[in-house]
């Protein structure tokens, strides 16, 4: 990991309250970006594990598309990601982002925006409001909403091609939103967690027979995100794929294991059959009934 400056502090600016903020309906506000890994679809089983503790802090050291936060609604949360440029459009939603170009599904206007974007981190300008703006624009328009750099650290994405996209033009709900929530862009491991904190982590998945993957999230960081989590003082939830692995890991550090079935599909032998996945949870204060593993663990 490169020991770069986090982004919040290259920007240099200052994260409290926007400025006219007014109360945002919790029900409106919805993931801002298409992030791959969204967990949305856990928000039934995350509700009431989270409700005896909304007055604490929420934290998501793998923050990502923020489906989890937006979900819950927190007054208060610690949101980090190591992918800087997600943290700066955050950062700049929480300021009222302006976007003042007429965003198109067009593959023309799309390349040109990429150019554009890739000019500003030559620069040094990756901080900056112009940015943000764009990378909400790639990420709308570009193939599968995915974040993908060559090795020369160009933002690689082709056009996606889409029959219709919504472009969102006003963020202000956001401003409000997010006005009690804190953006940071770290690794997991540096991020400044208070003992009462409540912790959602979910991480990237476990990819099972592999120990280094391609976004740098391998087995030796699986094994580095379970033993710091263990060592949090306050409530924990864990997310990830039920890989045998994984469950004999959590299970190890005295994790209580709920299993579930994702949404999308794996087929290994042409069944399709929903993907298992793991919550392992830690302080929370009630046990899950159903620690038993169907993968075979
Ligand atoms: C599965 S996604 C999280 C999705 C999120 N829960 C949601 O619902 O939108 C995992 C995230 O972990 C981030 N990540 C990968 N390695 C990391 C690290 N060492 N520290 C912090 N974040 C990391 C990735 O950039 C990615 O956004």
């Amino acid at each position: 990991m490169s020991e770069t400056a986090p982004i919040e502090k290259q920007a240099g600016r200052d994260l409290s309250i926007a400025a006219g903020a007014k109360p945002v309906d919790p029900r409106t506000v919805r993931p801002p970006l298409k992030w791959a890994g969204g967990k949305r679809w856990q928000l039934p089983e995350l509700e009431p594990l989270w409700a005896p503790y909304q007055n604490h802090r929420l934290v998501e050291p793998f923050c990502g598309g923020l489906a989890v936060s937006t979900g819950l609604m927190p007054e208060r949360a610690l949101l980090n990601d190591i992918n800087p440029h997600v943290i700066n459009f955050y950062i700049w939603l929480k300021r009222g982002l302006p976007i003042s170009f007429d965003m198109k599904n067009d593959e023309r206007q799309y390349y040109r925006c990429r150019d554009r974007f890739n000019a500003l981190l030559e620069a040094g300008d990756a901080s900056t409001a112009e940015a943000a703006a764009l990378f909400y624009y790639l990420n709308r328009t570009g193939y599968n909403g995915l974040c993908r750099f060559n090795s020369k650290g160009g933002f690689n994405v082709p056009f996606g091609s889409y029959t219709n996209i919504g472009y969102k033009r006003d963020f202000l709900e956001y401003t409000s939103a997010f006005a009690g929530w804190e953006f940071t862009n770290r690794d997991f491991e540096r991020i400044p967690v208070a003992d009462d904190d409540f912790i959602y982590a979910d991480p990237p998945y476990d990819v099972e027979f592999t120990h280094y993957s391609k976004g740098g999230f391998g087995w030796e960081e699986q094994e580095r995100a379970a033993e710091w989590l263990s060592k949090h003082k306050g409530p924990v939830v864990l997310s990830n794929q039920a890989t045998p692995r994984i469950v004999k890991l959590y299970r190890a550090l005295g994790f209580n294991l709920k299993f579930l079935d994702a949404p999308r599909r794996i087929s290994c032998t042409g069944d399709r059959r929903p993907a298992p996945e793991v919550l392992a949870t830690r302080n929370i204060g009630v046990r899950h009934q159903s620690d038993t593993c169907q993968t075979g663990v």
